[in-house]
């Protein structure tokens, strides 16, 4: 589905271009399906060729951010804003953390990685936004935006932009190598501070 729908948008384009898109798609589509429990979700993209953005709004009526994460006993959350933030950063997932049921454990374990990539994919050159129950937050290269929301479930809008998109298997090395750096300088294996999720996300592209 989301391969089919990356090559419906890009039409023509790139074949790399079409599997970063797809990347992105695939993750946050997953994230409804593994975390949401919603029943359905709606997605509404549009390519606009002469500005050269991809644009994917996809959108779920599910449990939310906050409540997708309350399953992590490690972590504080306060407030939407907190939550995700926090569900943003690299390593940081509802579903995978230090001391879970082994049985839960399987090859496919989350590893709070999906979140963290797609966002870093959108800064480079374009911009992400994400909303769940009272708080939305967007965040470009250099900027980042906080203002009340008020749905339930997950809103979430990819604006990518094509020319700055590298070669997927390139990108993602380079993305999972700065993580991955990061994540041994912050040990994020149980909690983080707010500001701290803020600038972890900021600074990693
Ligand atoms: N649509 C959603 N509804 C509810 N909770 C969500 C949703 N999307 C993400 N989350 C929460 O945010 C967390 C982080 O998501 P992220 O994609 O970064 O990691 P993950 O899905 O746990 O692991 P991975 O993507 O590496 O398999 C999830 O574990 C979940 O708790
Ligand atoms: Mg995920």
């Amino acid at each position: 589905m989301a391969s089919d729908l990356a090559q419906i948008l890009i039409r023509g384009g790139k074949k790399e271009v079409r599997e970063t898109v797809t990347y992105a798609i695939r993750e946050i589509v997953r994230n409804i399906i593994e975390h949401s429990e919603s029943e359905d979700f709606t997605v509404s993209a549009q390519y606009y060729p002469y500005k050269g953005l991809v644009e994917i709004a996809i959108m779920d009526r599910g449990k939310g951010i906050r409540r997708g994460l309350s399953s992590n006993p490690h972590l504080s959350i306060s407030s939407d804003y907190e939550a995700i933030l926090k569900a943003l950063v690299l390593g940081i997932s509802g579903s995978f953390y230090r001391g879970m049921p082994e049985e839960k454990k399987t090859e496919w374990s989350n590893s709070g990685f999906g979140l963290f990539m797609t966002i870093q994919i959108c800064r480079m050159g374009g911009r992400f936004t994400i909303g769940s129950a009272g708080s939305l937050i967007t965040m470009t290269k250099s900027q980042k935006q906080h203002v009340p929301f008020g749905i339930s479930g997950t809103f979430i809008v990819m604006q990518m932009r094509v020319s700055e998109l590298p070669r997927l298997i390139g990108l993602l090395r380079m993305l999972a190598a700065r993580g991955e750096r990061l994540a041994k300088l912050v040990k994020v294996e149980a909690d983080v501070e707010a500001s701290y999720a803020s600038k972890f996300i900021m600074e990693a592209g």
